[in-house]
């Protein structure tokens, strides 16, 4: 049974256009923390009284990094943290990105804005076992652009009006890519639900295996509330929908059904 813990902000740092870094001292999370696992976030007096869900973008000593975007009312109260301010945290909370025992398999991490976060501490776990990923990043516009540096990976910035890097959507770029691969891939995805569906209508080869985190409004994070449901093929679902908080985030893409 998991019970919310107290974190202190070490830093929190403005990244980009409306994105900040915030480092958060919480050792029992970051002992067991992987990647793709999030945490819920507390707020006191906050008039919506549920929590807010965040991928742990990377993990420092007794410390998570969370990468997040300004939308709405916790995440402005979130960019006004102070060091030292103590955080309420759940977690770590769901299932994770895996790393194959087939040593042949390439690494593509594909991330729409702030979902580069999860995709960050995932290619952290692969430096340590001596993989380089690819790494597609982007974004509408430069600002936007969490990361434009990385020497962990083998880094493809891309915006859509061409300010940083390739010009045009990810997956477009992306799918030029796909078109000269030979090997058998993991392709691990975080971003908006747009960018998810374009994924769908992309024929993959049978040597790509997807594997997509994804988000939904959670409240209660614990497989309670049937708050996150999302559709499942899978003969495990039959009858029921599987839960972002409990089941996910990260499903095989071909399981997943998007509402029209
Ligand atoms: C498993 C999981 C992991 C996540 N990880 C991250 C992360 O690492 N970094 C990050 O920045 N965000 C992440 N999110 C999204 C994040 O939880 C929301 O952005 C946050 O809850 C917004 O809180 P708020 O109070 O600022 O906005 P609210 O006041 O709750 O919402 C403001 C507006 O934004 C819309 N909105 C709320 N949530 C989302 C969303 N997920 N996508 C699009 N629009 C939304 C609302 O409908 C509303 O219109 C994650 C979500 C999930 C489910
Ligand atoms: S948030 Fe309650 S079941 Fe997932």
């Amino acid at each position: 049974m998991k019970c919310v813990t107290i974190g202190t902000v070490r830093s929190n740092q403005k990244v980009a256009d409306q994105i900040f870094l915030a480092t958060i001292e919480v050792p029992d999370i970051a002992r067991q923390c992987l990647p793709g696992q999030f945490v819920n976030i507390y707020f006191s007096g906050s008039v919506k009284l549920f929590p807010r869900p965040f991928s742990i973008a990377s993990v420092s000593g007794k410390s998570i990094l969370i990468l997040y975007k300004v939308i709405g009312s916790q995440t402005t109260l979130m960019s006004r943290w102070q060091i030292g301010h103590q955080v309420k945290l759940l977690g770590p909370l769901g299932n994770n990105f895996t790393i194959s025992e087939n040593k042949s398999i390439k690494y593509v991490l594909l991330a729409g804005g702030v979902g580069a976060a999860p995709l960050m501490f995932f290619r952290d776990e692969l430096v340590k076992e001596n993989i380089k990923p690819h790494f597609f990043i982007g974004a509408k516009t430069k600002s936007e652009l969490p990361i434009i540096e990385d020497d962990k990976s083998d880094l493809i910035v891309t915006t859509d009006d061409g300010s940083k890097g390739l010009k045009g959507t990810v997956i477009e770029h992306f799918e030029d890519f796909l078109k000269n691969i030979r090997h058998s891939i993991s392709l691990n995805v975080c971003g908006p639900e747009p960018m998810m569906s374009a994924l769908k209508n992309i024929s993959f080869p049978d040597n790509v295996t997807i594997n997509v985190s994804l988000e939904k409004t959670i409240a209660c994070g614990l497989g309670l509330c049937q708050g996150c449901a999302v559709k499942n093929t899978t003969d495990k679902f039959k009858g029921h929908y599987a839960l972002v908080c409990k089941d996910g985030p990260v499903f095989n893409l071909k399981d997943i059904e998007f509402d029209e």
